[in-house]
């Protein structure tokens, strides 16, 4: 039941502790690492927002650079002046120094014939009309075309514009090279796995990817269209899963695609992640392990100082018990022991004027005598009682002097050496060699050796041994003497009362029940305690513990 007790209370103790240790630490480490996956999630959503913006505006500067270049070109100059392949070429010399980015410049007149033209292809004569650019251009004025292959079979885009010149209308066109463009938008391939390329509203690709995808082939992602600004976030975009940052740009219904990886780019995150999942993890080891460890000290101390207490308890009603009974002992022993005196002295009174009488002959004799033997018996029972009870009342002030526990012993044995052979009782000793003498009071412990040592021949009856062994403990400085009979032993349930005064198994009239009782008080008050362990069958040790230096009890009385 108590057993029960204590484990409720360990893991009543152990369960508020993880709770309210435990919970504080889950809801502390979750809740910052919320915070920062939150604050370093917007910080890459706002660096790929940034990458996005500034990559298109490039690109746009870029292109309004190359516009506004041939835009002067073609305001500051005839048709007459350009289609001068030699004054084209001076010209295009000119603005290959300042910039590599054209490959070739051309004058295309309003049938689409390809009038005048520089650059590294055989393009002259190669008439436009039906290019969708020439007529874009023509209704435009300016105009961007998409990649296309074109007559020269390799993959480029063209800036053309018009400019209309009294009733003739003619056309400046110039090719870009797309190798320069596509390292300007390639430029925001960040990363191992990231990607930048632009599509077109058709989603064709309009530069290479660097992962999948041809340039000028089609996209499978869904279709974005014009907004304005810049749009970033995690995606799922045809299976793949990536942070994607995009911007239509300004000057061309292109769309620019920037594409990160995110495990690339989280892995900080993931990092912090782990960490805060090992620290908390870590944490909650050391709390738990430190639960356990701390209240299973806690409890073993509980039930430990429970069990000294219970034990004080035991000894502490003993201790009254024993007071009480000194109490009652002096006032009976005092009150009984007059009238027994005088009782028996009628006896023998009545006996000596049986004699005189001479009426021996008489029939009732022997009855008168076995009545006078029978109370002179039991005057001298009930006066052996008093006797015991005087002796306990009276032994209150304990003499202080050195004692040797092996002499003593062995004087008590001698005097019951006669019984014990009688009743072929062996009694064997082993001594502890060189005790230090015990300063107490020698006729008393005598006393308890002597109650003990009659117990346990009482107990063998006949035939059997007693073994008496003494130890000195140096570390408690204290002397114990161990008393082991062979006798039948003493139930558990009995256990708890063979010390309570007059508690006896022995037949009436053969024992007080006090030897016990006394023996208990005499060594509490000397300052040492009797331990008794028993097993029935086999047996009981009854074990004294006297300190050395003797520390006698104050009286209760
Ligand atoms: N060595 C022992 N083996 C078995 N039982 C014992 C032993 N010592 C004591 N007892 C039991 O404890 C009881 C109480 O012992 P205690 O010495 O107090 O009284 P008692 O021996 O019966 O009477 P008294 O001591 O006056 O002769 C005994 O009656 C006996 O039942
Ligand atoms: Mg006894």
């Amino acid at each position: 039941m108590k057993e029960k007790g204590y484990t409720r209370l360990y893991w009543k103790i152990v369960a508020t502790t993880l709770c309210f240790s435990l919970v504080p630490l889950l809801v502390v480490g979750f809740s910052i690492y919320r915070q920062f996956s939150i604050s370093f999630k917007a910080k890459i959503m706002e660096s790929l927002t940034t990458l996005t913006e500034n990559r298109c505006g490039a690109i746009d500067l870029f292109l309004d650079e190359r516009i506004a270049q041939l835009n002067t070109l073609v305001f500051t100059n005839s048709m007459e002046q350009l289609t001068d392949e030699e004054y084209l070429t001076r010209v295009f010399t000119l603005m290959q120094m300042r910039s590599k980015s054209f490959v070739d410049i051309g004058i295309i007149d309003r049938d689409g014939d390809h009038v005048a033209y520089v650059g590294p292809y055989r393009l002259k004569g190669v008439n436009y009309k039906n290019e969708e650019w020439f007529n874009e251009t023509m209704l435009r004025g300016i105009y961007v075309s998409d990649v296309f292959t074109g007559y020269r079979m390799f993959p480029h885009f063209v800036i053309a514009i018009m400019r209309r010149e009294g009733d003739r209308s003619w056309i400046l066109r110039a090719t870009i090279d797309t190798e320069i463009f596509e390292a300007m938008v390639k430029a925001a391939q960040v990363g191992k796995k990231g990607d930048a390329f632009l599509v077109n509203k058709d989603n064709v690709l309009q530069t290479t990817p660097r992962f999948g995808g041809e340039l000028l082939s089609r996209i499978t992602y869904p279709h974005f269209p014009r907004f304005s600004g810049t749009r970033v976030g995690e995606m799922q975009l045809s299976g793949d899963y990536a942070l994607f940052g995009m911007g239509w740009l300004r000057n061309k219904d292109w769309l620019l695609i920037i594409k990160e990886d995110p495990l690339e780019n989280l892995s900080p995150l993931l990092q912090t992640r782990l960490m805060a999942i090992g620290l908390v993890l870590g944490g909650v080891l050391i709390i738990v392990v430190g639960t356990f460890l701390v209240t299973g000290a806690v409890v073993r101390q509980l039930i430990s100082t429970d069990r000294e207490k219970a034990v004080l308890d035991a000894s502490l009603v003993q201790s009254s018990k024993m007071a009480a009974l000194g109490k009652l002992a002096a006032g009976i022993a005092h009150e009984v022991n007059n009238p027994l005196a005088v009782i028996k002295e009628k006896v023998g009174w009545m006996r000596d004027l049986l004699v005189e009488e001479d009426i021996s002959a008489s029939e009732n004799y022997r009855e008168f005598d076995d009545a006078i033997r029978k109370i002179d018996y039991h005057v001298d029972r009930a006066r052996k009682v008093t006797h015991r009870l005087l002796g306990f009342a009276r032994r209150l002030e304990p003499v202080q002097e050195q004692v040797d526990l092996n002499r003593l012993m062995d004087e008590t044995i001698e005097f019951l050496r006669n019984e014990a052979h009688y009743r072929n009782i062996e009694i064997q000793t082993d001594y502890c060699p060189d005790p230090p003498d015990v300063v107490s009071d020698s006729a008393q412990i005598q006393q308890v050796f002597l109650n003990i040592l009659n117990n346990a021949i009482d107990a063998i009856g006949k035939a059997g041994v007693i073994h008496i062994k003494t130890m000195f403990n140096p570390k408690d400085r204290e002397m114990a003497v161990a008393i082991t009979d062979n006798g039948p032993g003493i139930p558990n349930d009995m256990l708890s009362k063979i010390f309570d005064p007059f508690y006896t198994t022995k037949e009436v009239g053969k024992g007080t029940g006090l030897g016990l009782s006394i023996s208990y008080s005499i060594i509490d008050k000397l300052g040492g305690r009797i331990l008794v362990a028993s097993e029935e069958g086999k047996g009981t040790t009854f074990t004294i513990y006297l300190p050395v230096n003797s520390r006698p009890k104050p009286q209760i009385l």
